[in-house]
């Protein structure tokens, strides 16, 4: 939490804080601009989807978040702490974990090595055990590499990093790329369980509708700017869904 000197506007507390906020953040690669003065929020305990067309900005805004890039204006706040400048792995220590898109796992490690450096707190055997509780195949696996996994299994395996890390907020970029429909559901039913165990979720999938299904509030990003910032059933409702995030499923 920050201090306020005394003649300062109040600080809002840890509690009234969103897990994580963005607040007017534009960004470009090079001299092209992706990102126009982006805001959005993540409750605690909460999934929030962030949708959109492809090249919209969502890997670029998740990117933002965890500190791989910088903004050009705006900033970005973790439980109320301005963020913006930190490196990822001080957001890491933070609470914060970001599962990027096309799995984040250390291909040349076995399982069990992978499970140990996602793993803060808990033991060797601890980390082992807690993932396997959430994804029971990997327990099969424990001395294979990791680059001979399946799509599947190594999308479980970077996945577990939610859980071992002991995050406060979880950005998952496309968990369900390429995976076959029964992995989908174990995927957003661990999802799921990581929300109601109290982490804040910001979730990009091309799967618009199943995020929807989970989410408390979404986002469409399109060309870089919010387009939509409401409650997803309304987004679902009427022509919205078709006219924000177009042909996605
Ligand atoms: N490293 C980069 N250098 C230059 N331009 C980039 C780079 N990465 C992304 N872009 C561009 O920025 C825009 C936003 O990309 P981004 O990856 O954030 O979109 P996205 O919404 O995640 O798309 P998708 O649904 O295809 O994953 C795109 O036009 C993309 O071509
Ligand atoms: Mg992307």
């Amino acid at each position: 939490m920050r201090n306020s000197a005394p003649n300062e506007a109040p600080t809002r507390t840890a509690t009234d804080s969103p897990a994580l906020e963005l607040r007017g953040v534009s960004a470009s690669y090079g001299t092209t601009a992706v990102l126009r003065d982006v805001s959005l929020r993540v409750a605690p305990g909460s999934a929030t989807a962030l949708l959109g067309p492809n090249g919209a900005g969502k890997t670029t805004t998740l990117r933002l978040a965890s500190g791989l890039m910088k903004p050009s204006t705006g900033t970005v706040e973790l439980f109320g702490k301005d963020i913006t400048g930190t490196a990822p792995h001080r957001r890491a220590n933070d609470g914060l974990c970001h599962i990027p898109e096309g799995r984040g796992v250390y291909r040349n490690l076995t399982v069990r090595e992978n499970l140990a450096m996602q793993s803060t707190k808990a033991t060797g055997k601890d980390a082992v055990d807690k993932a396997i509780s959430a994804f029971p195949v990997l327990g099969k696996r424990l001395s294979q590499k990791a680059g001979t996994l399946s799509g599947g299994e190594q999308q479980m395996l970077a996945l577990s990093a939610a859980y071992l890390s002991e995050p406060r907020v979880v950005l998952v970029d496309e968990p369900s790329l390429g995976l076959a429909p029964i992995i989908v559901d174990t995927v957003f039913e661990f999802l799921n369980t990581l929300r109601s165990s109290g982490i804040g979720l910001l979730l990009v999938d091309q799967f618009a509708l199943r995020v929807l299904e989970i989410a408390d509030h979404a986002y469409v990003l399109r060309r870089g700017a919010i387009v939509y910032d409401g409650d997803p059933q309304t987004l679902l409702d009427g022509n919205m869904f078709e006219k924000y995030v177009g042909e996605t499923e």
